[in-house]
């Protein structure tokens, strides 16, 4: 009699292709991926292997999180040995030394008395983590009332149903429409390519579009409005750098108001902009941050919402006893993932590598505006170690020309991120200058060839 199991269909053979068939990919055109796919096998340092065996230049370093370069030694070690050691641990009314080590070092890097740290595992549980602790924290202060979430047009906050709610890009709440959260609202974006394409770092003009809190503070309410959240740059969107005044002012309103001000530093965190946190670059500092991404250089997925020690104490020291916050997921501070950030904080720390990027900032700068006066080009900004070269969109055809400039930057070695018709590059952190000039040698001459 012969017996049938699940894993008889798997491939027995070391180099069986698999087929591209039953992965449904996130974010992706599936059958146009799958017609002709961009398979990724291996990297190191600033590269890619891809699978026909070319090496290709990360200038996105993954996807905004390897900040350290790939496949480093020392985090990849931490995490062979941990799994060795421990593999997993219970995070519920169970602790395990790691994570309360990984909380209390990023503590003494965060910005002001921003102290307590909560574990997640990726950026859109960061966010609805901390939308929840915005609507905890009010419950506990007697405003019960305060539930109504402010995030701005264009933002980006992950893919929960919160992060969708607040986030201000249309496409990804159209085919969820009728099932987010109950009272949001939004301000205006700040890209004003009218007062200020080619700005190199902040933009000069649009500050008062602030003043669009003000506003709906008087519409609603302050004493209905939770949290105020914003990306401090925003970059999914295409890389939006907030004009000169504005956070501070969008800080002093949620101040005059009493409304907790979230900052999503998901992208902005751990040296993207030439400092920890983006709170420090601009000297701003928020009630919470959510983060992820640069936290373990992207090796083991984790995310984290930090906060001031007064939210902590709200909601935890306040309460009469027992749990205190009714949230958690089975792999907060994951042990994998806590020794994996340890030793990319470590890399971080040792290496130098926010330094290195503010010490970059102007090269890469210079880099990001030779592209002036290339076809198509309608603005070229920076900040940190994020460039954005915005295309006028092909009539009729909106994405079109970003898109097709992606694949040819693939095609000649070069990972490039589009946005529509934006072209993103955040390299990590421990690019050289010649591979800044290559990676915009390529983007130009991509741009060049689309029509
Ligand atoms: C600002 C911001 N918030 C949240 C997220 C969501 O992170 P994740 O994809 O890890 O859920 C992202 C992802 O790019 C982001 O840029």
């Amino acid at each position: 009699m012969t017996t049938s199991s699940a894993f008889d269909v798997l491939p027995t053979t070391a180099d069986a292709q698999p087929s591209l068939e039953e992965l449904w990919m996130p974010f992706t055109a599936n059958r146009a991926f799958k017609r002709a796919p961009r398979m990724l096998v291996s990297a190191k340092g600033m590269y890619y292997t891809a699978a026909d065996g070319r090496q290709i230049l990360d200038g996105t370093a993954g996807l905004w999180c390897v900040n350290a370069g790939h496949c480093r030694e020392p985090i990849t070690a931490a995490i062979r040995e941990q799994a060795g050691v421990m593999d997993y641990a219970p995070p519920f009314q169970m602790g395990h030394p790691l994570a309360f080590e990984l909380a209390q070092q990023l503590a003494r890097m965060l910005p002001g008395d921003i102290d307590h740290v909560f574990f997640g595992n990726s950026g859109s549980e960061a966010v609805d983590s901390a939308l929840k602790i915005a609507l905890a924290y009010w419950q506990s202060k007697g405003q019960a009332q305060r539930v109504r979430f402010i995030g701005r047009s264009r933002g980006y906050h992950g893919v929960g149903f919160g992060g969708i709610a607040v986030g201000g890009i249309e496409a990804n709440r159209k085919q969820f429409a009728g099932q987010l959260l109950p009272a949001v609202d939004h301000l205006d974006h700040t890209h004003d390519l009218a007062r200020n394409a080619y700005s190199r770092g902040q933009p000069q003009h649009g500050a008062e579009l602030a003043d669009g809190l003000e506003a709906l503070v008087q519409k609603h309410g302050a004493d209905t409005i939770a949290a105020v959240i914003i990306e401090p740059v925003a970059g999914s969107t295409g890389v939006l750098i907030p004009p000169v005044g504005y956070l501070e002012r969008i800080r002093e309103i949620c101040n005059r108001h009493g409304i907790l001000l979230i900052f999503d530093e998901v992208i902005t965190g751990f040296g993207r902009l030439g400092a920890a946190f983006a709170a420090e670059k601009f000297g701003v500092v928020p009630d919470m941050m959510t983060v992820a991404k640069g936290i373990t250089n992207a090796t083991v997925p984790m995310g984290a919402v930090c906060v001031r020690g007064e939210v902590y104490d709200a909601v935890v020291n306040a309460a009469p006893g027992g749990i205190e916050l009714f949230h958690g997921y089975t792999y907060s501070g994951h042990p994998l993932a806590a020794a994996a950030g340890l030793a990319t904080l470590d890399v971080y720390r040792s290496e130098g590598l926010f330094e290195r990027a503010a010490s970059l900032e102007s090269y890469f700068g210079d880099a990001v505006h030779s592209l002036r006066g290339a076809p198509h080009v309608v603005d070229l900004r920076n900040i940190g170690i994020v460039g954005a070269i915005e295309l006028e969109p092909r009539p009729g055809a909106p994405g079109a020309r970003g898109f097709e400039t992606f694949l040819k930057c693939f095609e000649a070695g070069v990972l490039v991120r589009s946005t529509a018709d934006t072209i993103a590059l955040s390299p990590p952190l421990i690019v050289e200058r010649d591979e800044i000039d290559r990676m915009f040698e390529v983007v130009g001459e991509a741009i060049r060839d689309v029509a």
